[in-house]
Formats: structure tokens, sequence, C-alpha cells
């Protein structure tokens, strides 16, 4: 045999990898994200192995200091990748074995670059999910704080995107808030499932060396090893559910973006986002774009992409390893990247929004939006509600017809439809009066809205394991 084959693998292949096959195959080029937690998976696999006597402490501390080397050339960027070297794991290893010579190749005794790999993805994931929490936290605090601040603003309420009741804009962020809440549920849950040690199932059946792998839980923060061997190095079902929470959580700020941009039209004119988020038109001056919301919107497409290619690559996969699983590091890194993106810029975003307080109001004003106020008053007069549906519907026809809003009508003209209307119909069909009534949890009183923002604030400093702000 004169020609070199690959030096991990190749004692018992009698050619090299096609040139095209090796680049085709190779994942050197997306996983060398995750150097760092490959370095870190290796220091506590030489220690634990250091402690149960298969490497002595000298041949342990030469694989820390030279691992330890290695990470610092990285990130001065004085490391060449190979493709010839495949991947992230043997990359470093011929790296480490350059270094420290012969003891490198005694790392990667006892593992598997398939218990490897899924190690590192779990201990990269469970840091970004860590950055993705604060991030959450910042963005819920950042909708409380408008809330509160805004919790007298009337608009209307929509149902059908048709002016339906008023409601306060506080209100209205709460309801972002609770969806918000929820996706940082989740997240937390998916990291339950995240935070298990693959590391010691090797390549599916475990290991002949005298392992201990609570050791290595222990020194990577994990809660516990993997129960099973097969299960450890196959299973990706924590990336399916970052990705399916990351779908959430983007279909939740699409359905925010959505209202952002439409209400920053000169047709809505409810809010004005500050110009430090939005962009210019190169061709029409006047153009002022929600640029932001609107690619929040956009990239809600390839995080749904994302779930769907990952539950399509674990579909049918039998046990144990597949090299199928190398194709769960794209969707998931750009998961995590766009999840990040998105939610700086909403952290920002959101408590700048500034509400045009008039705007609204008007709107809330035109749309008819006390008339359930108005059949509710004549059911308390006596009137069964569905007279008294009938009876608004047709005073909201009058008002089409004559251009007047209920509240703007005279007693006599209410009087037509109903004799049992009398003056002191005016304090419900006012937006506060509309308002102000829906007074209990959940409701939309401004007095409601500072309570529930309270309750936000606790609810979070609790979940945070902070106090209340
Ligand atoms: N690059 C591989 C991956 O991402 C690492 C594990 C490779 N294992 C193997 N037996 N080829 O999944």
């Amino acid at each position: 045999m004169t020609q070199q084959t690959n030096q991990s693998w190749g004692g018992r292949f009698s050619e090299p990898t096609d040139a095209f096959v090796a680049a085709f195959t190779a994942s050197i080029g997306f996983d060398k994200r995750l150097y760092h937690h490959d370095i870190r998976g290796s220091i506590a696999h030489a220690t634990m192995l250091s402690q149960v006597g298969v490497l002595t402490e000298d041949e342990r501390d030469a694989i820390i200091d030279g691992l330890s080397d290695i990470e610092r050339d990285i990130e001065a960027g004085n490391i060449e990748w190979s493709v010839a070297l495949e991947d992230i794991h043997m990359n470093i290893e011929a790296r480490l074995t350059d270094k420290i010579g012969i003891t490198g190749k005694k790392l990667h005794t006892g593992r598997s670059r398939n218990d490897q790999i899924a190690t590192d993805i779990r201990l990269y994931l469970r840091d970004e999910i860590d950055a993705i929490d604060l991030e959450l936290t910042r963005l819920r605090e950042g909708m409380i704080t408008l809330a509160d601040r805004e919790a007298d603003t009337i608009m209307p309420g929509f149902t059908h995107l048709q002016t339906a009741q008023p409601v306060t804009f506080g209100h209205h962020v709460l309801a972002w808030q609770e969806m918000i809440a929820r996706d940082h549920e989740r997240l937390r849950d998916c990291r339950k499932r995240v935070n298990v040690l693959p590391l010691g199932a090797a390549a599916l059946a475990g290991t002949t060396y005298p392992i201990d792998r609570h050791v290595t839980a222990e020194l990577l923060g994990f809660d516990r090893p993997a129960e099973n061997s097969l299960d450890a190095v196959s299973d990706r079902d924590f990336a399916i559910e970052f990705t399916s929470f990351a779908s959430l959580l983007l279909m939740h700020l699409s359905r925010i973006s959505e209202e952002l941009v439409l209400w920053s039209s000169a047709q809505f004119d409810f809010i004005d986002l500050p110009d430090r988020f939005c962009t210019g038109s190169s061709i029409m001056p006047q153009k002022k774009n929600p640029d932001v919301p609107e690619l929040v919107r956009g990239k809600t497409g390839r995080v749904y992409g994302h779930l769907m290619s990952l539950l399509t690559l674990m579909k049918s996969q039998p046990l144990a390893y597949n090299k199928d699983n190398q194709e769960d590091k794209e969707p998931l890194f750009d998961s995590v990247d766009t999840v990040k993106g998105c939610l700086r810029a909403f952290g920002d975003m959101i408590p700048a929004i500034e509400a045009k307080n008039a705007s609204m109001y008007e709107a809330a004003r035109k749309g008819f939006s006390t008339a359930t106020d108005l059949a509710d008053y004549l059911v308390r007069q006596g009137v069964a509600f569905r007279d008294a549906h009938e009876i608004v519907g047709k005073s909201v026809a009058y008002g089409i017809e004559t251009g007047k809003d209920l509240s703007e009508m005279t007693l006599s003209e209410l009087k037509q439809f109903s004799d049992t209307i009398e003056q002191d119909v005016f304090e419900v069909l006012t937006l506060e009066g509309s308002v102000a009534a829906r007074n209990h949890i959940g409701g939309t009183a401004p007095n409601q809205v500072r309570a529930s923002a309270q309750r936000a604030r606790d609810t979070l400093a609790h979940f945070t394991g902070g106090t209340a702000q």
C-alpha cells in the first residue's frame, strides 16, 4: 500500500478516500463551531480516565495542557482546519498528537466520536439555552414595563381584524407577554432533557474500560449519565425539542411583528417605531419601513423548516448512530442563531415602542366598539340579551347611515330603538367606561392591567430566581 489513508481509521482501507467523497462527508466546515465544547468534553474525559487509572496523572496533565493550548490557538485564529481530518474531533485530536506526541493518541481511549459528538452538541446547546433564557427574561421585562406604562391607553381590540371592543394597549402587550412566558417555560423544560451525558456510550454498546460516567457527568455539569448506550448515541430528541420551542417562539414573534407592521402604517397609525429599528427606501423619500418586525416575521419560515428537517432526519432511523445524524448541526445552529438575533432585536425594540394615544383612541371611538356595552346596559334594564342585540344592531345601522358613533347620538335618537334607554347610557358608551367595566382578573380594566403587570413581574422574578424590580 503506497497511498496514504485516513490516519484515524484508515487501517483496514486499501485506497484513500475519493477527494470528492472526503469533502462531501466532512463536517469540519460547520462543526468547527463546537471546538470549545469538544475540548471541554475531552478534558473531562481525560480527567475521568486518570481517576480510574486508565491514564496516568502525567498523561492527563499533558493532554489538558495540550488541549488548552489548542483552544488558545483556535481563538487566536492560528489553526487551519483540515477537510481530510473530517470533523472537529479528529482535527483537534491530530493537533494534540502533533503537540504532545503519543499521549495525544490515548485521549480517545474508551470513547467514540459517536458519544463525543452527542456530548458536544448537548454542551453547546445547554450554553445557548442559557443565553436565550436571559434574552427571554429581558424581552418579558420590556413587555411588562411597556404594559404598565400603557395601562390606561385605549385602543380598539379586534376580532377578525375588525374593531370589536375597546381594550387597553397595556392589556394587549400583556397578552404578548403570556405567549413569551409559555415559550420560556418550554425552553426550561427542554433544558432538562438536554442536560444528560452520552459520553461513555462509546460507539454504541459501552466500553470495556473501567470508566466512571458519574464522574464525567459531574465534571461537565450534567444531571446524570444517559441510561442506555444505544439511545445515548442516537437520540436527537433534544434538538427537535429545541427547534419546536424555537418554532413556537418565532410563531409568536411573527404574530407580534405582524401587528407592529400594521400598526406603524399610515392606515392604522397606532405606534411609532424608533428610527433605529427602521430603514428608508432608496426611491421613495417619505418611506420608513418597519424592517425589524418584517424580518423577524420572515425568519419564522427558516425555523419551521429546521424543525421539519430534524423530524425528517430522525424518521425511521434504526438504532444506533447513523451518519445521517451529522445533518443535525446546521439546522440546530441556524435555529439558535435566528432565535438569538430575533430576541436581541425584540428585546431592544419592544420597550422603545411609542404609542400614539390620540390616534388609537380615535380608532376605538369610530368602530362602534361600545356596542356590546350598550347591549349589556339594556340587559341591566331588564331586556333579554337577544332582544338587546337586535336593538343595538339597529342603532349601529342608524349610526352607519348618519355617520355617528353610538356615543355621538342624542338620547332621543337612541330612544327610537328602545325607550328603556336613559341619560345614564352615556356613561357606558364612553371608551373609559367600557374598559373600566371589565374589572376582573384577566380583564382589560386599567387597574387590572396594572395588577396583572405586577403579577407578571413577580412570576418572572420567581422563575428566574431573582428579585422583583
Ligand atoms: N461528524 C460526525 C457527526 O457529526 C461525528 C460522528 C462521526 N461518527 C462516525 N462514526 N462517523 O455526527
